[in-house]
């Protein structure tokens, strides 16, 4: 008999998502976030940045075309007030989006000096287009991801979905991630038009159901299956 291994899981506390995925996360691994404009991905991590620090981890945001202000009045309105864990257990770090290449670098520094256990890059998106060739672009991304394997954080990476099947800016960082999450707005729909599907999660019984989902003054959550 196949012996089970429990992994431990990194609950991301967005309401109604944790049980899609056996209870969390992976700890330690990296997911991507991917979705079209206005589809949640910002509310959904700031739901994964307030669990974590509520229960005392240290959580790092880095933000590239979003100023931080905006971002923490966004959150403020649906009920996620960062100001008493700023800079002491959550840090907002934002980075030009015109000075991609240095990611790596900053990254790297920012695990070491800060140790977190939840990092958020919202978004990678302008270092897939600013890297023309494939394989730099794969090279750079695996260069991310083992920076971010070796240290103590489990991440999300957010990306905009190019479209319905690609779920990254080049299609490349799908495959690298050990996890893709899928947040949509479908126009057609008359009812429930947002939804996020779990697209892929390595080392997880995953719901494969398109999940209806809401966003409120309470940030964001899904919604019963009918
Ligand atoms: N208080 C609220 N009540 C209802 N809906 C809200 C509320 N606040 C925000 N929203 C919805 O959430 C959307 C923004 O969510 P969020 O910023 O997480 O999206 P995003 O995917 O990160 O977008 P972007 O591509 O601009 O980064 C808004 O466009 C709006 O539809
Ligand atoms: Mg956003």
């Amino acid at each position: 008999m196949a012996e089970k291994t429990q992994l431990n899981r990194v609950a991301t506390g967005v309401p109604g998502f944790d049980n899609l995925i056996e209870g969390g996360f992976v700890r330690g691994s990296t997911v991507l976030l991917s979705g079209g404009t206005g589809t949640g991905k910002s509310m959904f991590a700031g739901h994964y940045l307030m669990t974590g620090a509520l229960a005392g981890e240290k959580c790092v945001y880095i933000t590239t075309e979003e100023p931080i202000v905006k971002l923490k009045q966004d959150w403020l309105r649906c009920g996620m007030d960062f100001s008493k864990f700023e800079n002491r257990n959550v840090f907002l770090e934002e980075i030009n989006p015109l000075e991609m290449a240095t990611l790596p670098r900053r990254l790297s520094s920012i695990l070491d000096s800060r140790k977190p256990d939840r990092v958020v890059i919202d978004s990678t998106t302008m270092l897939s287009l600013s890297i023309d060739n494939q394989f730099e672009l794969r090279k750079t991304f695996l260069q991310i991801i083992s920076l971010l394997n070796k240290s103590t954080a489990t991440t999300i990476l957010i990306e905009e979905a190019a479209s319905m099947t690609q779920y990254s800016a080049t299609g490349d960082v799908e495959y690298l991630v050990d996890g893709v999450v899928v947040l949509r707005y479908m126009e057609e729909m008359p009812e429930y038009k947002r939804h996020l599907l779990v697209r892929k999660m390595r080392r997880t019984k995953h719901s494969e159901t398109r999940h209806p989902i809401q966003i409120t003054d309470r940030g964001l959550n899904l919604l019963k299956l009918k």
